[in-house]
């Protein structure tokens, strides 16, 4: 078991979400507005990138102080080509226990069986609906969600667990959550529903649009009751629950009506390989830049505990306070950072 290092909440470091690339083929109003990712967006450019090789020495560095989880991310992560082999690197050369990733799940009827042999444990895959008029609103493109079922149904196919994301809007989505818990027990599938967040600086939100998690779970369990499970490990961001009639399980990720920051165990790294303590944060540390100006793996692991040892960050607990006073700041968007 590798040493731990905690920050000053004694939250110590367990998870790394690794955004692979800002981009994305979908242009989803909640995360990535087209009128603000449109043409003339500047997204990172190649040499900006850590390579698989300087990811896969950054991950080490992270395993050192004791990550066990890699989830890579994006943007969508599948827009890179090097993901399969970036995943073997991470499982063979690294050896972390548990690599997993989050995808919209375009290409992922393509690329299941280069990632599944490549070693993948796990994929989360988002589905904000089933019908294909919303489906193509809150994917911003119109998009069908016919391919991203297909995708999921490939992952599954070789024996790769997937779990759903569905991010639900007021208004919008909402009305659908019976017919999504519906299709994805009928698959052995976890659902989540995760309140739409306040994510980055352009993403319109209100509160207003906020279906607490509280509320979700009434209106499934209305239709078929529902029990608390707990969680599955310790600092799982979704709250669990079991259908009554052992068919499955939902999970809430409550993230403005019932913030988790208290047992917060993520780091995130940017594309660029900024270090982000958290979600909201407005500042990076520049770990690429550290590795690309020669540290070796032991001054890298210095660089991270020490920057970890020192993270005071609870924005979700803190969020409605921030918000009452007019003390809202710059955040990096969610693409950039790694959902
Ligand atoms: P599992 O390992 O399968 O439990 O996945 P996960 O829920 O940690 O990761 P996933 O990428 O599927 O994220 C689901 C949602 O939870 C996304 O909307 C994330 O942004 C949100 N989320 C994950 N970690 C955090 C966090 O630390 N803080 C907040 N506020 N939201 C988070
Ligand atoms: N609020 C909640 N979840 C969001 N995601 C992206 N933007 C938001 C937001 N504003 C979700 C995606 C995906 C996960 C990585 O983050 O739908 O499931
Ligand atoms: Fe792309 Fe995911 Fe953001 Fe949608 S939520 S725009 S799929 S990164
Ligand atoms: Fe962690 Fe920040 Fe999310 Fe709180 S808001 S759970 S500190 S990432």
């Amino acid at each position: 078991m590798p040493p731990t290092v905690n920050d000053p909440f004694s939250r110590p470091l367990r998870d790394l979400r690794i955004s692979v690339t800002d981009r994305c083929n979908f242009r989803c109003p909640y995360c990535m507005p087209k009128e603000v990712f449109g043409a003339g967006y500047a997204f990172m450019r190649d040499p900006q990138l850590m390579t698989p090789i300087e990811i896969t020495r950054i991950v080490r560095a992270f395993r050192a102080l004791g990550v066990e989880k890699v989830r890579l991310t994006g943007g969508e992560p599948l827009l890179r080509a090097d993901v399969p082999d970036l995943v073997r690197a991470l499982k063979t050369e690294i050896g972390v226990p548990d690599v997993a990733l989050t995808t919209n799940g375009w290409l992922l009827e393509k690329l299941a069986p280069a990632l599944h042999a490549a070693g993948l444990n796990r994929v989360n895959v988002s589905v904000d609906s089933l019908d294909d008029a919303t489906a193509g609103r809150m994917n911003g493109l119109g998009f069908s969600v016919a391919r991203v079922l297909r995708g999921i149904d490939a992952a599954a196919a070789l024996g790769l667990p997937v779990k759903i994301n569905c991010v639900v809007q007021r208004g919008v989505n909402d009305h659908e959550l019976v017919a999504l818990c519906e299709y994805f027990r009928a698959r052995g599938h976890a659902l989540r529903f995760i309140e739409f967040m306040d994510v980055g600086n352009t993403n319109h939100w209100s509160s207003s649009q906020v279906v607490p998690a509280r509320e979700i779970v009434e209106r499934i369990g209305a239709v078929w009751p529902l029990e608390p499970a707990g969680p599955a490990y310790r600092g799982e961001v979704a709250a669990r629950y079991r259908y009554r009639d052992g068919r499955g399980e939902i999970g809430l990720i409550s993230s403005v009506t019932e913030p988790f920051c208290r047992d917060c165990h993520r780091a995130r790294l940017s594309a660029d390989g900024k270090l982000y303590t958290c979600l909201f944060a407005s500042l990076g540390w520049d770990v690429l830049g550290c590795l690309r100006s020669g540290a070796d793996d032991a001054a890298l692991a210095k660089y991270v505990a020490r920057i970890w040892s020192g993270r005071l960050d609870r924005y979700s607990d803190e969020r409605a306070e921030l918000l009452a006073t007019g003390e809202g700041r710059a955040k990096v968007e969610m693409s950039y950072i790694g959902g």
